[in-house]
């Protein structure tokens, strides 16, 4: 934890240990799935790379990796509303089997425009994957098709994720209560 202040905002809720262990799991699921053909992982940045990072040295298949960018939250615990596509990935989708990684799944708004827009660039088979599933506030009827934890409770912090640009480099996830 950064800092006495920070420490006093954030409670811890999965600790890096679990966080890994079920990495181990995700990853032989996605394997599994996949049956050792050539995949074409997609970052979601910002909050996507560390998830990112950890789970595609798990897998055992042909990878492909790209990244894009969308802004979705401004400088603050809530939803802009706004979702823009800020960087592109590169890689020629069509044909190609696409796994989308993100961070979180929340309202669904991010998911669910990532999911359309590379729909449209004709993928040979499309499946999205998150580390944490907020089910109880989605707004867009979304449901991954890899998740590694539902989680009820509040804003989160850690391991990728951010309030106002801080606490993506946590290797355990926290809860965020504003003072
Ligand atoms: P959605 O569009 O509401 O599903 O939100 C998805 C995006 O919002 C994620 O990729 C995160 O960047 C961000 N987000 C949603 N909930 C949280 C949270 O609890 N902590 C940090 N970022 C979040
Ligand atoms: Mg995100």
């Amino acid at each position: 934890m950064p800092s006495n202040v920070d420490a006093l905002r954030l409670r811890p809720l999965i600790s890096a240990e679990r966080i890994q262990k079920r990495l181990d799991e995700l990853a032989a699921e996605i394997d599994a799935h996949y049956q050792g053909d050539s995949v074409l992982a997609v970052c979601v940045l910002k909050g996507g790379f560390m998830f990112f990072s950890d789970l595609v040295k798990r897998l055992t298949l042909p990878l492909e990796l790209d990244f894009l960018r969308i802004s979705s939250y401004g400088q603050a615990t809530r939803s802009s509303g706004e979702l823009r596509l800020t960087k592109d990935s590169d890689l020629p989708i069509r044909g190609s089997r696409v796994l989308l990684i993100d961070d979180i799944i929340d309202t669904g708004r991010s998911m669910d425009f990532l999911y359309r827009l590379v729909l449209e660039r004709d993928p040979a088979t499309l499946d999205t994957c998150v580390l944490v599933d907020k089910h109880e506030r989605r707004e867009i009827p979304f449901e991954p098709d890899f998740v590694g934890f539902p989680v009820a409770e509040g804003f989160i912090v850690g391991y990728g994720m951010d309030c106002a640009e801080q606490f993506r480099n946590l290797d355990a996830i926290y809860v965020y209560t504003e003072a």
